[in-house]
């Protein structure tokens, strides 16, 4: 029986993507990493659908990830969401699971090839 926990790639410590929206690459993958508002962390392609922004250089506002450049808003699930409010069902961003762990945010190395 494999060990899962093996295959896992620490990102970051809470406290850093707590913080901001933490860059961090892994498995030569670009990331970012933000806590969303139920606490949990979030792991994004570092790469707005836009333009290709890194949206690690954005910020959060009111449990939604902020791209820097125009302003573009991604919720927790990586919708993009307009300014009403509502999703939009065709732009997202990519979105990884991820986990916390004795401080720190952690991802299965095989869910981010
Ligand atoms: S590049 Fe992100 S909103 Fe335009």
């Amino acid at each position: 029986m494999a060990d899962a926990a093996a295959n896992e790639v620490r990102l970051c410590a809470v406290a850093d993507a707590r913080e901001r929206p933490f860059r961090v690459v892994a498995a030569g993958r670009a990331l970012v990493v933000w806590m969303a508002a139920d606490g949990g962390p979030r792991v994004f392609a570092d790469r707005c659908p836009h333009r290709e922004a890194r949206l690690s250089a954005g910020y959060v506002a009111d449990g939604r990830l902020v791209c820097p450049f125009h302003l573009w808003v991604f919720d927790e699930s990586g919708r993009a969401v307009g300014p009403d409010g509502a999703a939009r069902p065709t732009c997202a961003v990519r979105r990884f699971d991820a986990h916390v762990r004795d401080g720190a945010v952690w991802i299965d190395a095989a869910r981010i090839e």
